[in-house]
């Protein structure tokens, strides 16, 4: 099995970018987390990340056919990008969308999630540790309902 984990723009500015809201830790910590809770469920794992809209859609379009999850935190086009939801409704892959901080007690623009119309589940506030539960509840979900 497989899962494609894509970080939209800004979240390689991780531990520079705000750290009362996204923390300390650095955008290579995060992928080497990924990697380690992907290797301990059992998953194949690529990471992803783009600061460009049309990036992501060619990424999400690419993974068809050859992807069995992804795990997205589509960040500032979460509520903006048409386009995500579309390419992710497209490859019709199972999704779960993750924040890692809590966005439902931030601003109003905030409250909008294009990319929650599709995904399967979305996990938010859990900072980092909210990819290691997205991957292990993907990769059982993807079991459940082979
Ligand atoms: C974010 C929340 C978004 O509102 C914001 O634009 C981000 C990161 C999060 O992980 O908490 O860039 O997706």
């Amino acid at each position: 099995m497989k899962f494609l984990i894509i970080n939209g723009p800004n979240l390689n500015m991780l531990g520079l970018r705000e750290p009362a809201i996204y923390g300390n830790r650095n955008y290579a910590t995060l992928c080497t987390l990924c990697e380690k809770w992907c290797a301990e469920a059992g998953v194949e794992c690529e990471i992803f990340q783009s600061n460009h809209e049309g990036a992501l859609v060619d990424k999400i379009q690419e993974a068809f056919g050859k992807v069995d999850g992804i795990v997205i935190n589509p960040a500032a086009y979460t509520h903006t990008s048409v386009a995500i939801l579309d390419a992710l409704k497209s490859v019709a892959i199972p999704t779960v969308e993750v924040h890692i901080s809590k966005v439902s007690e931030r601003e109003a623009f905030r409250q909008i999630s294009f990319v929650s119309y599709y995904a399967a589940r979305t996990i938010q506030g859990m900072g980092f540790e909210g990819y290691g539960e997205a991957i292990r509840w993907l990769k059982a979900y993807i079991d459940e309902n082979k």
